[in-house]
């Protein structure tokens, strides 16, 4: 994993839900909702963070079991306490070595994750095996490459001003995968049929500054790592061009994520 991954911080859910959950809670309603999974499905979820899609699969996939993984054991501890369901068991784990036996799983899914993980093919690879011949893989990446998180985004452009060395930890850069493009691509090569690639798209809306810029300050994410990470004087000197930019609020920007296909042969 290169340097440019080390404040990919995944503790502290509370943080994590103040700067992501909010919004990864409504792309994973959007995206269930166009899914159109049979019901009754064993399930497999890879990184599954607070348990943002795992609560959305259990209320609307109607699923007959669901494995939930993550390596983060914080954020583990906090999906439990969310998502207390008979049918969904959490146990940590790494995408490339899921705890499911060969061709096992009905219907895979992943949200907001496969653009972290260093070793995308054997990845893609191991939840082909996962599946059952016919199953289908699904899941959602957030349009970094194309600029697509709105807020994200103008955080690192404004940093990158400020200090040219996050230029490199700018998720646009170190994400080339999350185009539309490049996942198909990628499904494709991992041996998966009838592969699509559709945009989801939310709103974003930040009730004032304050709401917008407080959750980069909680360290949990990549930009709320480096966020957290500046000496105060270079903090705050962000802070006030971020402010000059957006001015006090409300601020409504939109977020577009790639939601992708693909279907295990039968
Ligand atoms: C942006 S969060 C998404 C969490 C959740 N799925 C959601 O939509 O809110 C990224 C998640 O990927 C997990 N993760 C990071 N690297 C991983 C890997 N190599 N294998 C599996 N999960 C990983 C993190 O622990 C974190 O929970």
């Amino acid at each position: 994993m290169g340097d440019e991954a080390k404040h990919d911080a995944w503790t502290a859910g509370q943080s994590y839900e103040a700067y992501m959950g909010r919004w990864s809670r409504q792309v994973a309603a959007a995206f269930l909702a166009r899914l159109d999974a049979p019901a009754g499905a064993d399930w497999v979820e890879l990184g599954c963070g607070t348990g943002a899609l795992t609560a959305a699969v259990l209320a609307a996939g109607a699923p007959r079991s669901l494995v939930a993984v993550d390596p983060s054991e914080d954020f583990l501890a906090a999906a439990r306490a969310a998502v207390p369901d008979p049918r969904v068991r959490f146990e940590r784990g790494q995408a490339g070595a899921l705890p499911a036996a060969d061709a096992t799983i009905d219907v895979a899914v992943s949200g907001l994750v496969l653009n972290f993980v260093p070793d995308r093919p054997a990845a893609l690879a191991d939840l082909l095996r996962a599946l059952r011949p016919g199953g289908w893989l699904a899941f959602y990446v957030w349009d970094y490459a194309g600029g697509g998180l709105e807020f994200v985004d103008r955080f690192w452009k404004a940093a990158a001003e400020l200090d040219p060395a996050a230029a490199a930890l700018d998720e646009a850069r170190r994400f080339p995968f999350t185009t539309r493009h490049a996942i198909a691509a990628e499904c494709a090569a991992a041996g998966f049929d009838d592969v699509g690639v559709e945009p989801v798209e939310i709103a974003t809306v930040f009730a004032d500054f304050a709401d917008f810029w407080t959750p980069f300050t909680l360290g949990a994410g990549p930009a709320p790592g480096y966020c957290a990470s500046l000496a105060p004087e270079r903090r705050a000197a962000l802070r006030e061009r971020l402010e000059g930019r957006l001015g006090s609020g409300p601020i409504a920007m939109g977020a577009r994520a790639w939601a992708a296909r693909g279907q295990a042969s039968s």
